[in-house]
C-alpha cells in the first residue's frame, strides 16, 4: 500500500492518504507528549510498540464484536486503517479512581468505580480538552444523542473485554480513552490507538505504573521498560516482530 500525502499530522501519529480513498496509513512516530504537547521527548522504538500493541488490542476488541478502523500492520510502526471522519470526543473509562479524577473532585485515590465511570471530554489541546456534557455536544454540533449513548456503549464494552485481556496478563486497566469516527456509510468505528499512552495499566501483583504517566511524573528514563513489559505479556512469542 502506497503512501500518499499527509493529511494529518497529530503529536505522535501520523495520517497519510492511500491510492483507495476509504484507506489511510497511519505512522506511529517516537515522539512522546505531556501536558497538551508542552513537554515532548523522543523515545526510541516507542511507536513500533504502541503500534503493535494497538493492533494486538484492536484485533482482540474485533473478535469481540468492536469494529476498529484496523486493517493491517504492514510494518511495526505503520498502520493500514478504513479512513474515519473523527468525532472531537474523548471517551475515557475509569474503574479506578485517579488522575484527574481525584483532582477535581473529592473522591478517594484507589476508589473501584463500579459502575465505571464514562466521560466525555471535547478534543482541543488550545482549550485543554474540557470536560462535555450532553447539551454541549449539542450545542458544539459534534454529536447527536444517539451518537453519544453509541459512544458510551461502544467505551464500555471495550472497557469489558479490555479488563479481562490485561487481567490475563497480570495487568489492572485503571482507565482509558478512546476515540470513534465515522466510515464512509456513516458507522462509527473505534480509531486512533490504544496502548499505553491512553490507558492506565498497573502490575496486578505490585500495583507499578505500565503507562504513560511514569513521562507525565518525569520518570522518563522508565517509560520504555513499561511499554516493553506491557509488550511482553500481552503479544505472544510467535506474533512478536520487534
Ligand atoms: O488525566 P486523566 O485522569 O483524565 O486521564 C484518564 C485516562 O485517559 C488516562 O488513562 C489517560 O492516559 C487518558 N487520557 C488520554 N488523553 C487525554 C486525556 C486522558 O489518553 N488527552
Amino acid at each position: 500500500m502506497e503512501k500518499k500525502e499527509l493529511i494529518n499530522s497529530g503529536k505522535v501519529k501520523s495520517v497519510f492518504n492511500t491510492e483507495k480513498d476509504d484507506e489511510v496509513i497511519i505512522e506511529f512516530r517516537d515522539d512522546m507528549t505531556a501536558g497538551d504537547g508542552a513537554r515532548k521527548e523522543v523515545m526510541d522504538k516507542k511507536g513500533a510498540y504502541n503500534a503493535v500493541i494497538s493492533a494486538k488490542i484492536f484485533n482482540v476488541l474485533e473478535e469481540n464484536g468492536v469494529e476498529t478502523q484496523f486493517i493491517d500492520l504492514p510494518e511495526v510502526n505503520v498502520m493500514l486503517a478504513k479512513k474515519l471522519d473523527m468525532i472531537p470526543i474523548e471517551v475515557i473509562v475509569r474503574n479506578i479512581a485517579t488522575g484527574s479524577l481525584v483532582r477535581r473532585y473529592p473522591i478517594e485515590e484507589g476508589k473501584k468505580l463500579d459502575p465505571p465511570i464514562v466521560e466525555m471530554d471535547y478534543k482541543d489541546d488550545e482549550y485543554h480538552d474540557p470536560m462535555l456534557n450532553r447539551s454541549l455536544i449539542r450545542a458544539l454540533d459534534i454529536a447527536t444523542d444517539e451518537e453519544v449513548n453509541i459512544l458510551a456503549e461502544k467505551a464500555l464494552k471495550i472497557n469489558e473485554v479490555l479488563t479481562e485481556f490485561f487481567k490475563d496478563a497480570g495487568i489492572i486497566l485503571v482507565d482509558f480513552k478512546v476515540e470513534f469516527g465515522k466510515d464512509k456509510d456513516g458507522n462509527i468505528l473505534l480509531g486512533d490507538e490504544i496502548s499505553p499512552d491512553g490507558c492506565r495499566l498497573w502490575d496486578a501483583e505490585t500495583l507499578d505504573m505500565l503507562d504513560k504517566e511514569l513521562f507525565r511524573e518525569g520518570k522518563d528514563s522508565e517509560v520504555m521498560d513499561a511499554y516493553v513489559e506491557v509488550y511482553n505479556r500481552i503479544i505472544p512469542d510467535d506474533e512478536k516482530v520487534i
